[in-house]
């Protein structure tokens, strides 16, 4: 086992974390994750409706009784009334760990503090990493260049990123973007990372309840299938080159604003992808890792070997 500071906090066994995924982390991966001793948290921006996030809970409660969170996504298509509800019902549910991502988790500190919920603040640059930190997070979580989903404006990779952040904030740090296997689990401990997050790794898994077809697309891709757009709305995004992206590119570089570019940028475009496997709408995120993920094994035997293999790592690298 390979314990921290932070996996015993959140009382996990291993350091490493599923990434939160719109569509994706609900409760058929988020609850064999959990029971295989790893953290990940159900994604509340695939419904905004409380209701609908107290049943995720307990779907995924049905399956483990191990720790697992919410990921409340404060990107600006929730109103601050959705996202104060939001953070009631995870109260309210027993979960205690909440994630937040997207934007300042200011106006909810007070919220989340008061309901006694473990706080991972998720962001892309020092500078928002010091403000979470002075605003009383429990842990931040920083992701580099290469993530897939948003890794921010700043441009830098998880091997300057995440020990620039490990060096300069006083609470554990979750490192992401390019983790996929054993030895990037050990270089991201070597960085000062308390655990790991893994997002793209984590859709080619048996649980992940996305369409063959699009695992398929996923396992064929290479780094340099993946692009980041929406740049100029300062949202920058790492997606799959698809006919989609490359039209979003294009109105960009035309000068498009937000107005023409929102049809074409909504989250809610690729549900229906990942739910029939067409690709042809819609924005699909991945990482650049995924040129390392290979093969579609069961969550618990990826995490069973990432963790055997990052301990061999760390053996070999301990002899003289
Ligand atoms: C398909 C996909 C969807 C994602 N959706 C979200 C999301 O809704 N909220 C969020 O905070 N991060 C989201 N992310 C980012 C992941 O949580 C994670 O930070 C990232 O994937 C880590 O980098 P990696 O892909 O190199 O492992 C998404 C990533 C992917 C690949």
């Amino acid at each position: 086992m390979i314990a921290t500071e932070l996996t015993k906090r959140l009382g996990i066994k291993h350091p490493i974390q599923c990434g939160t995924m719109q569509w994706l982390s609900r409760a058929e991966l988020v609850g064999p994750v959990a029971e295989a001793g790893a953290l990940a948290c159900i994604a509340s921006a695939i419904n905004p409706d409380p209701a609908a996030l107290s049943e995720e809970i307990a779907k995924t409660r049905a399956i483990t009784s191990r720790p697992f969170g919410v990921n409340v996504s404060l990107f600006p298509s929730l109103s601050a009334n959705d996202i104060g509800k939001l953070i009631a019902a995870v109260a309210e549910s027993g979960v205690g760990i909440l994630e937040t991502a997207g934007q300042s988790p200011e106006p909810y500190r007070a919220q989340i503090k008061e309901a006694g919920l473990f706080h991972i603040h998720k962001c892309a640059r020092i500078r928002d990493a010091l403000k979470a930190q002075s605003l009383g997070v429990d842990a931040i979580s920083v992701v580099g260049v290469e993530c897939g989903g948003h890794p921010g404006e700043a441009g830098l990779g998880s091997i300057v990123l995440i020990p620039q952040v490990v060096g300069a904030v006083d609470r554990p740090v979750i490192g992401g973007g390019g983790f996929c296997d054993g030895r990037t689990l050990a270089a991201g401990l070597a960085l000062g990372a308390q655990c790991v997050n893994m997002g793209t790794r984590f859709i080619l898994t048996k649980e992940c309840p996305g369409h063959p077809d699009l695992k398929k697309f996923y396992l064929t891709s290479t780094a340099a299938d993946t692009m980041l757009i929406m740049g100029s709305l300062k949202n920058t995004g790492r997606v799959l080159r698809t006919a989609w992206s490359e039209e979003v590119d294009r109105l960009e570089k035309e000068g498009a604003g937000l107005e023409t570019l929102a049809p074409y940028i909504s989250g809610q475009l690729a549900r229906q992808g990942w739910a029939d496997g067409g690709k042809e709408k819609g924005l699909y995120y991945a990482g650049q890792v995924v040129e390392r993920c290979g093969d579609l094994p069961s969550v618990a035997e990826l995490i069973g070997r990432i963790v055997a293999e990052a301990q061999e790592v760390i053996k070999g690298l301990a002899q003289d």
